[in-house]
């Protein structure tokens, strides 16, 4: 398979298709996958993608380290899960009620995941954190939901990230405190007084343009505690972490147990699926909530799903992508210092990000993804990436060779 060995990789087709797309979509794409915040030379539209490879339209092939933003843990068209999903869409995809697969996978992820004792599905991880608010508010009679500053929980007017469009009121029961620091949490609290319903937090800090910070194990505990106290909902956003931290939920190796977890991208490889899965005693308020969708319910998902957990069952995913996350990271590491170029590199191995020091415009940012692209790799600078099953030893020789090359390129340039 040839990667590009060029800087300035030719985009002609893509360039001339969003021209087109600027006539019929507004503002040629929308949200995270409009790559208008990108630095130039990043292809906006794909037209195939195997394993740890993804080729843009005009044919430039990279070694993607996003997977789709996350979906795709065991890697693109997982033979055996497209299997499954053709299998099923003989029988049926969308009826008048789901398929049996909906009790099977239930019964599958309930096995899996340490906090479930049921479970409900969707299709978006926003669809799943706004139920889980719903849920937290239907079991307490309460209203205020405890958000991390600066977390990323969904597009739904309660939590996306760009107010446009929003209205006071869509926050207006939102409070919000620092992730990892016991005394804000403690004082935001206090503000919800008497009408605390639930605190939402992702599996550790990844939030974009920063470090990534590993949740503090007497942080998540200070949480628990306060919920148990004020008879409050435990949320863990598991939509990002899901799958790649622990299988059996990303909190699972600091023994604190959610009320309520939201999984989706991983969850699915790549098929369009979310789920909400709840302890016992939230059960009843899950039963009386009104949430649904037209496609919430389609049997290619579900299948899709029940191969991926039985992959991920069967096969060490975690430690596989840990590996290769760890080899990944030292390799950097490596260059960076021999280079004298400073860098960091923060979070959990297998969901990489690298900024660089000093970067406050993330000019070295961009070059860096720039230079790596025309090599062939397909970086991010400022969001988390993703490691899959699919990813082998070998592309990560392949990546670091690409990675000398940019950061060489850098410290020339700092100098
Ligand atoms: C932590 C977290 N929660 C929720 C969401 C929303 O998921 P979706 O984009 O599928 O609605 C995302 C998406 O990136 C996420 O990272």
């Amino acid at each position: 398979m040839q990667l590009n060995k060029q800087h300035n990789i030719k985009l002609a087709k893509d360039l001339s298709l969003r021209k087109r797309a600027e006539t019929f979509i507004p503002g040629g794409m929308w949200g995270h996958m409009s790559v208008k915040k990108l630095p130039h030379g990043y292809p906006q539209f794909f037209s195939k993608a195997k394993d740890a490879r993804i080729w843009d339209l005009d044919g430039n092939c990279y070694i993607d380290f996003m997977c789709g933003y996350g979906p795709n843990l065991l890697g693109y068209s997982n033979a055996e899960v497209d299997h499954a999903v053709n299998e099923q869409r003989k029988k049926i995809d969308l009826g008048n009620g789901p398929s049996a697969l909906v009790v099977d996978l239930a019964e599958k992820i309930i096995t899996i995941v340490d906090s479930a004792d049921w479970a409900l599905f969707a299709k978006n991880g926003t669809d799943a954190t706004t139920t889980c608010l719903t849920i937290s508010r239907a079991a307490t009679g309460k209203k205020k939901i405890l958000v991390a500053r600066g977390s990323y929980h969904g597009s739904a007017p309660w939590c996306t990230p760009v107010a446009t469009g929003v209205v006071e009121e869509d926050t207006s029961n939102l409070i919000f405190f620092e992730y990892n620091d016991n005394a804000s949490l403690e004082a935001a609290v206090q503000d919800a007084d008497s009408d605390l319903a639930g605190i939402i937090l992702t599996a550790f800090r990844h939030d974009v343009r920063r470090d990534q910070d590993l949740p503090k194990k007497a942080f998540l505990k200070k949480a628990r505690e306060i919920c148990d106290k004020k008879n409050a909902v435990l949320i863990l956003d598991d939509v990002r972490a899901g799958f790649r931290l622990n299988k059996s939920g990303s909190w699972f190796d600091f023994g604190v147990k959610p009320d309520l977890t939201a999984f989706s991208k991983a969850i699915g490889n790549g098929y369009p699926l979310s789920a909400v899965v709840g302890v016992d005693k939230l059960r009843q308020a899950a039963s009386e909530i009104y949430v649904t969708g037209s496609f919430w319910c389609n049997a290619t998902s579900m299948a899709a799903s029940l191969k991926t957990l039985s992959i991920i069952e069967e096969i060490d995913v975690v430690g596989h992508i840990s590996f290769l996350g760890n080899k990944l990271r030292a390799g950097i590491d490596q260059i960076a210092n021999n280079l004298g170029v400073g860098i960091s590199q923060s979070g959990p191995p297998q969901m990489p990000l690298i900024l660089f020091k000093d970067d406050k415009d993330f000019s070295r940012g961009k070059k860096f993804v720039q230079y790596l692209l025309g090599r062939g790799i397909y970086f991010h600078p400022w969001h988390n990436m993703f490691l899959s099953l699919a990813h082998t030893a070998k592309d990560v020789d392949i990546t670091l060779d690409a990675v000398e090359f940019a950061m060489k390129k850098i410290s020339l340039e700092i100098k």
